[in-house]
């Protein structure tokens, strides 16, 4: 064989090498925007036992970076509507046009409550301390209460949904429970913490047992960061 023939396979294997690569990096090319997928944080494997890791990278991966990608493609005709935060968009969709209201509030539903979600996971569970742990003992009755009060909720939330606490700008916390991808943004109510109670966030391990996983995600929280949160939502900066 020539070194002239050896060069040309050599490059025509190089070449098939990279060519489907190159296909695989434009597929998964995000949409450029104006919304963007947040990176985890952390590894998918960092909620383990509890979370598996094939669940979080499926859920993170794939079923969040749809809904960024569907909301943005809804809103590629409405430049006006794209440049809202998202908080904003969703405390208005009525002002969003027939034609894409019902995507614009599951998808851009789906992904606040999703952004949310990955924030404040991560950690070693244990007990919030400070102001967050203050008002958790006074609009719940503790810890304990609360955990009671959010798992009954999220049980009793028939199909798909999420129980969330909610929090003012003075500090007062809530729980409530939505169906779908609903949000209490909304309804211009801020979001302390919540649980995704869709199948997609425990089936794999977890399959029709609701209740296990609802009790086992607390093990997971990094109350650092929900104290972070609460602390926003009283200066007003507390973004999704
Ligand atoms: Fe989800």
């Amino acid at each position: 064989m020539s070194l002239l023939s050896r060069r040309a396979m050599i490059a025509t294997g190089i070449g098939l090498l990279v060519a489907p690569r190159a296909k695989i990096a434009i597929a998964q090319t995000p949409a450029t925007g104006p919304f963007i997928l947040p990176p985890l944080g952390y590894g998918f494997d960092a909620n383990e036992p509890h979370i598996d890791a094939q669940t979080m990278m499926i859920h993170h991966d794939r079923h969040h970076a749809a809904f960024v990608g569907a909301l943005n493609a809804a809103l590629k005709d409405h430049a006006q509507l794209a440049e809202l935060k998202l908080p904003n968009l969703l405390s208005r969709l009525d002002t969003v046009p027939d034609t894409v209201r019902t995507i614009v509030r599951n998808t851009g539903g789906g992904h606040a409550n999703h952004s949310m979600f990955w924030q404040i996971m991560g950690g070693k569970g244990g007990a919030p301390d400070g102001a967050l742990a203050a008002a958790i003992d006074r609009d719940f009755g503790g810890l304990p209460a609360l955990q009671t009060a959010f798992n009954r909720a999220g049980l009793g939330q028939f199909g798909s949904g999420w129980v969330f606490v909610t929090v003012t700008r003075q500090g007062k916390l809530g729980l409530t429970a939505r169906p779908n991808q609903d949000s209490p943004l909304m309804d211009g109510v801020s979001v302390l913490m919540g649980n995704d109670v869709w199948e997609h966030a425990y089936y794999l391990k977890y399959q029709n047992r609701r209740a296990d996983y609802l009790a086992a995600w607390w093990n997971v929280l990094d109350w650092a960061k929900i104290s972070t949160r609460y602390s926003a939502a009283m200066d007003g900066t507390l973004t999704i």
